[in-house]
């Protein structure tokens, strides 16, 4: 029986291409190739600047420096989230706040944000996880009612969208991963999308240790930063990937729309679906069960692998205090991901949804 792996994407013959090409021309670290693909990724969100980063994690430590967060401030991030959400703030010495989610949808509670808002809330950091939009109406309101920052977590949701557009550039900062579990990868990376010329100056000088060089090439040590550089050889899978992003996107479509069809009709889960016809993008096939170990082995036993959400962020106790909040908990405790992905076989699918159709939970 052959295996199927919770997650499928590929990397092929075009990216061995563009990556052979750069080193040919000796762009190995950040250069002409990563500035071509900010511009191309510039071009297809609609956002005016895009400068890559590492990873998605160094996207959003960029972003808290370029936000001036440091002791003193407290920064609210939803309970259920990747910890990355968390640390950029956690590190520079802010006091993290964390805020449940919505009953239904494992993304910010933003009727919860009001009530955590003090005079020292430098930012809230809404994560849009599973491609799923955090009502950023909404908060935009209460941040200019507060005045504190917004800075999106886009990692788990490049193009995705939600009726104002795409998600990660509807705020201070949008903060993207290019990971292996992303819609496109470049093994390592990731970036960030901002409306703001101030913003996006700050960001590049953070990038390089905070210096900045004038046109005469006289450098000014104009801030802290450090080396969040990128490299040539990532942007050129980069750019591969992203030639064939519309295909990737139909494809998860298409593996959710497959699985939203018979998971409906089991009752020992529950499909935490996304609002495709709203313009979500199911990066991930998530459900919930209170069977979620034991269907597990039995997916395993059958050759499946799955993998288990997030754990919530109040177990973290370099965080938080644990707490009480209901939903992340169940979501955490409960939650699953199915095989999925962008070059995840739909026969694969099919072989998942017959697995889990003879499924009968522990009596
Ligand atoms: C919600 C969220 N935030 C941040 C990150 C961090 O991105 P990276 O792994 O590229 O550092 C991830 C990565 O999975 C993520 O899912």
């Amino acid at each position: 029986m052959q295996e199927i792996s919770w997650w499928r994407t590929s990397i092929g013959d075009e990216e061995i291409a563009r990556v052979s090409e750069a080193i040919s021309a000796e762009h190995l670290s950040q250069g002409p190739v990563t500035a071509k693909f900010e511009s191309a990724l510039s071009d297809v969100l609609g956002v005016p600047y895009v400068m890559s980063a590492p990873s998605g994690s160094a996207a959003l430590f960029m972003a808290m420096l370029a936000i001036g967060v440091g002791p003193g401030d407290e920064v609210i991030v939803p309970n259920m989230t990747w910890i990355a959400s968390a640390h950029g703030a956690a590190l520079l010495g802010a006091k993290i706040v964390l805020a449940d989610t919505v009953a239904d949808r494992p993304v910010l509670d933003v009727t919860r944000v009001r009530d955590l808002i003090t005079p020292k809330t430098k930012a809230v950091i809404p994560t849009h996880l599973n491609g799923r939009a955090v009502d950023m109406e909404a908060l935009n309101r209460l941040a200019d009612e507060h005045g504190f920052h917004v800075v999106e977590d886009a990692c788990q949701a490049l193009f995705s969208k939600n009726g104002n557009g795409y998600l990660g550039t509807q705020s201070d900062i949008g903060c993207f991963s290019l990971g292996v579990t992303k819609l496109i990868t470049t093994g390592q990376g990731g970036f960030v999308a901002t409306r703001s010329e101030e913003t996006y100056r700050a960001l590049q000088a953070i990038k390089m240790h905070g210096v900045v060089t004038d046109e005469d090439g006289r450098e000014t040590y104009l801030r802290p930063g450090f080396n969040f550089k990128y490299a040539d050889i990532l942007a050129a899978i980069g750019l591969a990937q992203l030639d064939r992003v519309e295909e990737r996107q139909e494809h998860v479509r298409a593996v959710h729309e497959r699985y939203a069809r018979v998971l409906e009709r089991l009752d020992y889960l529950e499909h935490i679906g996304v609002d495709v016809d709203g313009g979500e993008l199911p990066l991930w096939v998530e459900v919930t069960t209170p069977y979620r170990e034991a269907l597990r082995s039995y997916l395993a036993g059958n050759g499946i692998e799955t993998q288990r959400v997030h754990l919530h962020l109040d177990l973290a106790a370099h965080l938080a205090e644990p707490g009480i909040y209901p939903n992340s908990h169940r979501f955490s405790r409960e939650g699953l991901i199915l095989p999925c992905g962008p070059s995840q076989p739909l026969e694969n699918v099919d072989r998942v949804i017959g697995v889990l159709s003879d499924y009968r939970p522990p009596a």
